[in-house]
């Protein structure tokens, strides 16, 4: 006998959620997926610019988890950058920013400080089978803390309107640093690697 449901599941082209077409349940919950991840997720923070902690409101800690949950799932990073948890002590001193536009919750970035002993230069990464990128060539220096970003990451209908560069000047005058300052956790996806270098600055220090 033929499984029809079997052979209508499917992932959805557009958002990759994997559901049963024709299955109520299934098809309503894919819906509310769907719009998450291609519009964003809803808020009514006003546009602009919202930077958060772990002492910070759950509520508003939450988008930046769900923005780090679809990142995770673009990037296919082990873990997401961002999880929603009320900490005191956060010994990282996490920092997120992300982007309200028009009731939809559009970029992420996430910093934390890091130990960070290597300076790489942009102009030299290469990508490794798994679609990462590695450095050629590296400077060791001596260790130190810095603040790292670990995540950045943008809508993908919202890309190339230069979002993510107004983010990550905001992120830096937030952290009263310079941009040029933070240090990057590698590997890189190619995205992030034609972004950074668009900055053009070369030599830049990585975790
Ligand atoms: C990397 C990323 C955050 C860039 O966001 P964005 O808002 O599109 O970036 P901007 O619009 O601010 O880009 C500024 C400039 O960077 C360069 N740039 C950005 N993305 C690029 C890409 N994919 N290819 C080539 N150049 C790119 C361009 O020079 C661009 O200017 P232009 O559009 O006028 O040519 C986004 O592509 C993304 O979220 N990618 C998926 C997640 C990811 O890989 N994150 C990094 C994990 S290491
Ligand atoms: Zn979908």
């Amino acid at each position: 006998m033929v499984n029809k449901s079997a052979r209508r599941e499917g992932p959805c082209p557009e958002c990759g959620f994997n559901y049963v077409r024709g299955l109520k349940d299934n098809e309503r919950y894919h819906s509310v997926v769907h719009d998450r991840e291609v519009n964003g997720n809803r808020t009514s923070e006003p546009n602009g610019f919202l930077f958060l902690t772990h002492t910070s409101p759950m509520r508003l800690q939450r988008l930046a988890g769900a923005a780090a949950a679809s990142a995770r799932s673009e990037t296919e990073y082990d873990s997401p950058a961002f999880n929603a948890i009320k900490k005191r002590n956060d010994e990282f001193n996490t920092i997120a920013g992300i982007n309200v536009l028009n009731g939809r919750v559009c970029a992420l970035a996430v910093t934390r400080i890091r130990n960070c002993d290597t300076i790489a230069d942009l102009r030299t990464f290469e990508p490794d089978e798994l679609g990462g990128w590695w450095p050629a060539r590296i400077t060791t220096v001596e260790a130190h803390q810095r603040r790292t970003i670990e995540m950045i990451w943008v809508l993908r209908n919202y890309r190339r309107r230069g979002i993510a560069n107004q983010l990550v000047h905001a992120l830096a005058e937030h952290c009263e640093i310079a941009l040029a300052d933070f240090a990057h956790m590698t590997p890189f996806r190619e995205d992030a690697l034609r972004f950074w270098t668009s900055l053009n600055y070369w030599d830049i220090p990585i975790v």
